[in-house]
């Protein structure tokens, strides 16, 4: 169990989100995901000229982080340059039910207002998940 706050992921997700390449949509993303062994992954979205490429923050997050041979998971922070705190896409959601069980908290703000936190579980997120 980590000791990091809310807060503070979401100011590493905020950080991430500086490296965001979108030079077509102009929405950032950031994502700060926080291992079980307090470790931390950071990911921005990632944009290609073939768009159907583009990969999102949440998910250059989880692959850096699995590359680097960690695979449990407490929390991740996502924000993007909406007015709303952003909810993760269904592939993002996905990805994230393949390492994480349904109590993985998910922490929402808006880059520009990043004191307002929605948190959600992953089970709020994903319910009904498909198995094998
Ligand atoms: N995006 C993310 O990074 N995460 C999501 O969950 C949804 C969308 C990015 C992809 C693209 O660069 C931009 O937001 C607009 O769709």
């Amino acid at each position: 169990m980590s000791d990091m706050t809310n807060e503070q992921l979401v100011k590493h997700a905020v950080e991430a989100a500086t490296n965001a390449y979108n030079p077509y949509s102009k929405f950032s993303v950031g994502a700060a995901l926080l291992a079980k062994n307090g470790e931390l992954f950071v990911g921005a979205n990632i944009e290609n000229v073939s768009y159907g490429l583009t990969i999102c923050a949440e998910r250059s997050a989880f692959c850096t982080a699995i590359t680097a041979g960690c695979r449990e998971f407490e929390a991740i922070a996502i924000v993007a340059s909406s007015d709303t705190p952003p909810l993760p896409c269904g592939a993002c959601r996905q990805v994230m039910a393949e390492f994480c069980d349904g109590k993985f908290e998910v922490v929402l703000a808006s880059i520009n207002n990043s004191e307002k936190i929605k948190v959600y579980s992953l089970d709020d997120l994903l319910p009904h998940q498909f198995e094998m």
